[in-house]
């Protein structure tokens, strides 16, 4: 399973993957809640921005 909200992510860089039964691509901000039907073993966390984009039109707060 994959979640990104693509907001730097590409969709085509996983379009290889989509085939396979097992996976599945929730379009998503991470940030927000989010049920996940069935049980996970492992979360692996990359989803990010780049330090200049945190700091320039991808922030949130002033
Ligand atoms: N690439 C490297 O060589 C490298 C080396 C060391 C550490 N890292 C760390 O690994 C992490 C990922 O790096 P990367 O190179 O894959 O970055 P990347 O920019 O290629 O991928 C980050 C992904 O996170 C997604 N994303 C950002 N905010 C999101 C959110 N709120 N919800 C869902 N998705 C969100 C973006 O759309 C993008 O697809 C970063 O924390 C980076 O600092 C990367």
């Amino acid at each position: 399973m994959a979640m990104d909200n693509l907001i730097t992510g590409d969709i085509r860089n996983i379009e290889h993957l989509f085939h396979l039964p097992n996976f599945e691509f929730y379009h998503h901000d991470v940030s927000k809640y989010i049920h996940v039907p069935g049980e996970l073993d492992y979360i692996l966390h990359f989803a990010s921005l780049p330090a200049q984009l945190t700091t320039s039109k991808f922030r949130s707060r002033p």
